[in-house]
């Protein structure tokens, strides 16, 4: 069931979602070369913990830690470890949600390690154009396809492929709710946008193709051909005659075009 939130519902998810852009900035300016992804996990749980909020990942159907740190060839979920050192070149995703008052918020970027390889820089860039692209179609009256269809046309003319597995999703009470935002489809079919709905939009786009796997963690998702891939990830809602607001971005402004 879809559910449309109300002006008290979505003050309270913008209030998780400032918390949340704060807790991915202090995060993201630990990643160095260096720095366990463990580091990053115990840094996040406290930032949360210390703002009397909750961690929403952990214990999330067994999920071990607050924070979900995928490196290189690891799509999404991968999960923090002692022994695993980011070094120079690779790039982080680094995705994060938190409970306040009641209410979730979930967001996602990926972080360089470093100098990287233009190639790595160029698909972070993209993927990020390919979340603004593809939240700029969530209006009201437009459809759930024209936001897949932006995010997969922008991958595709820069010569990437969108992970298919794994799809955003609304977001409110709970950190995953109807519906499942696809990151491609076809423009003007799906569900369509109402004011209220609340998403988490979550392109996930890879340098190779878009097959890939689950690790024997029973966890880790990972593209099968080893090539990297990045995430970009807000929680927003949509409007009525103008692009959502991202509330995991506070300030945040768009810019005509
Ligand atoms: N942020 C992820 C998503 O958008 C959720 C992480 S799964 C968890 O679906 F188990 F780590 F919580
Ligand atoms: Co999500």
């Amino acid at each position: 069931m879809v559910t449309i939130k109300n002006p008290a519902q979505i003050e309270k998810m913008r209030a998780a979602g400032a918390l949340l852009c704060q807790v991915l900035d202090q995060v993201s300016a630990k990643v160095r070369p260096g720095v366990s992804t463990l580091e990053l996990d115990e840094y996040a749980h406290e930032l949360i913990v210390r703002a009397g909020a909750v961690p929403s990942f952990l214990g999330y159907e067994g999920y071990p830690a607050s924070l979900c740190t995928s490196v290189d060839d690891q799509v999404v979920h991968g999960i923090p470890s002692r022994d695993q050192i980011l070094r120079e070149g690779s790039i982080v995703s680094l995705d994060c949600g938190v409970i306040l008052d009641g209410w979730q918020s979930d967001s996602a970027r990926t972080v360089r390690v470093g100098e990287i390889p233009p190639e790595t820089d160029r698909l972070v860039r993209v993927t990020e154009e390919c979340f603004f692209l593809g939240a700029r179609m969530a209006v009201a009256g437009n459809t759930l396809g024209d936001i897949g269809a932006a995010i997969q046309a922008h991958a595709e003319a820069n010569g990437l492929s969108v992970i298919r597995d794994l799809t955003g999703h609304g977001i409110g009470r709970e950190m995953h709710e109807d519906p499942a935002v696809y990151n491609f489809g076809l423009a003007g079919h799906g569900l369509r946008l109402q004011p209220g709905m609340t998403l988490a939009i979550e392109p996930m786009i890879a340098l190779g193709d878009w097959h890939g796997y689950e690790d024997d963690d029973g966890w880790c998702f990972r593209t099968r051909d080893g090539k990297p891939c990045s995430h970009y990830e807000h929680t927003l809602v949509v409007r009525e005659g103008q692009p959502p607001e991202i509330l995991s971005y506070p300030g945040y402004e768009w810019k005509e075009r």
